[in-house]
């Protein structure tokens, strides 16, 4: 069994390449940001609490992500494995993680991969990024268009700007990322755990890059 861990900036194409490598390699996939927005439009509790940090381009509290993502992971049902997509993303989830992850098969095989791509690229990612109304799929105005305008080539939704895609919560998401999650970076660099791959180049070829990276 299988733990993969994406990490990387905002816009870095972490769910894009979840997206890819749950289905190729038949990974759970779980994102925090995804189950957040889930939640938030379910109106739940934890979706309206959540979106108080979202809309801000802040974290939700560690207490609340960690709760919420250790849940998920009680709930896995896939042998292969699963991929975990924007958590963890403090130290403190990094450590906690850590924790849930002994309760599992202890030959568990945890990598993780970091998509480096420069911060001046992020901006045109995300304030170009289209996201699907039903399931989230992830789409680009510009480098991975719909093939129907305003609409999910997989399901036909329509396709939305995400609220903290704005220039000026894209700026804030970067700097929390630099503040906050470049240590857990660090985190797995120190325990062996950590490849880093070019996020700068196509989504093919980053897919690639993963792929060779996981085989290792
Ligand atoms: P979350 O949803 O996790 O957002 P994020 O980490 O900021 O990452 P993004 O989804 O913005 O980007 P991505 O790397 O997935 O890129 P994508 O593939 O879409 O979190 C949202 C919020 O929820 C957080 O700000 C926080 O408030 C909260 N939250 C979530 N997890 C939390 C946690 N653990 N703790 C606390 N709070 C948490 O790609 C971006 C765009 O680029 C797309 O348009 C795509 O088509 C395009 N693209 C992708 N790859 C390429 C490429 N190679 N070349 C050109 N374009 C590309």
């Amino acid at each position: 069994m299988r733990c993969v861990i994406l990490l990387g900036p905002p816009g870095a194409g972490k769910g894009t390449q979840a997206e890819m490598l749950s289905e190729e390699e038949c990974l759970e996939h779980i994102s925090s940001g995804a189950i957040f927005r889930e939640n938030l439009k379910n109106q739940t509790e934890l979706g309206k609490l959540a979106a108080t940090y979202i809309n801000n381009g802040e974290l939700v509290p560690d207490d609340v992500t960690i709760a919420m993502v250790r849940d998920r992971l009680s709930a896995i049902t896939s042998e292969s494995g699963f991929l975990l997509d924007g958590f963890p993303r403090t130290r403190t989830q990094a450590e906690a993680l850590k924790d849930v992850l002994q309760e599992f098969d202890e030959n568990l095989r945890v990598v993780a991969i970091y998509i480096k791509v420069p911060s001046q690229e992020l901006i045109s990612r995300l304030t170009g990024r289209l996201t699907c109304r039903a399931e989230g799929h992830i789409f680009h105005t510009k480098y991975n268009p719909p093939k129907i305008e305003g609409r999910c080539d997989h399901d036909g939704s329509e396709l939305y700007q995400r609220d903290d895609d704005k220039p000026e919560t894209v700026k804030k998401r970067i700097q929390v990322y630099l503040e906050q999650t470049i240590p857990v970076i660090d985190y797995y660099q120190n325990q062996a755990l950590l490849v880093e791959v070019d996020g700068n180049q196509s989504v093919e070829e980053v897919s690639a890059a993963i792929r060779s990276a996981l085989k290792v």
